[in-house]
């Protein structure tokens, strides 16, 4: 009895790991696409400069994808694996396909803020669950999209 109550707590806390896992999957999946599109369509004075952020950002971002995926195997959840899925669990909008260069850091800058308070959740799930690695996981990406952050204000001033 003991036993099974154990389980079931393990399960129900990895449940809401998973969980918050699949939903950093879905929202930078939809990014890597908006990164791409960001990365096509920029044009203006900072073309360069941009062009190659989003560059190192949806690479960032794809890495990122495999990591979680994996982890959520690791855990004995399933990673979501669709599009259709990810524009349905994701927070994150896809690029309005009318943005200048201004307005595409400016959207990627809340975009980002809004992933880094999905991260810090997803942190406390995991602390919650007494799931270190997940934890570290997520911290350690919560610190590179605050540093995305800072230097995303920097570039609007
Ligand atoms: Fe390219």
């Amino acid at each position: 009895m003991a036993n099974e109550t154990m389980t079931a707590t393990k399960v129900g806390n990895s449940g809401g790991v998973i969980a918050a896992l699949n939903s950093q999957l879905a929202d930078w999946s939809v990014l890597y696409v908006k990164l791409h599109d960001y990365h096509w369509h920029v044009k203006g004075p900072n073309f360069y400069t941009l062009h190659a952020k989003f560059e190192e950002l949806y690479t960032e971002a794809a890495a990122f994808v495999d990591e979680v995926a994996e982890r959520i195997l690791a855990l004995g959840g399933k990673p979501t694996s669709t599009m259709k899925k990810y524009l349905e669990q994701s927070a994150i909008a896809e690029a309005a396909g009318n943005e200048d260069a201004t307005g595409m850091v400016r959207t990627l800058a809340s975009d980002l803020s809004g992933i880094a308070d999905r991260l810090q959740q997803g942190v406390e799930a995991a602390e919650a669950a007494s799931d270190g690695p997940t934890a570290d996981l997520l911290v350690t990406k919560r610190e590179a999209v605050q540093k995305h952050l800072w230097m995303l204000k920097a570039f609007l001033g």
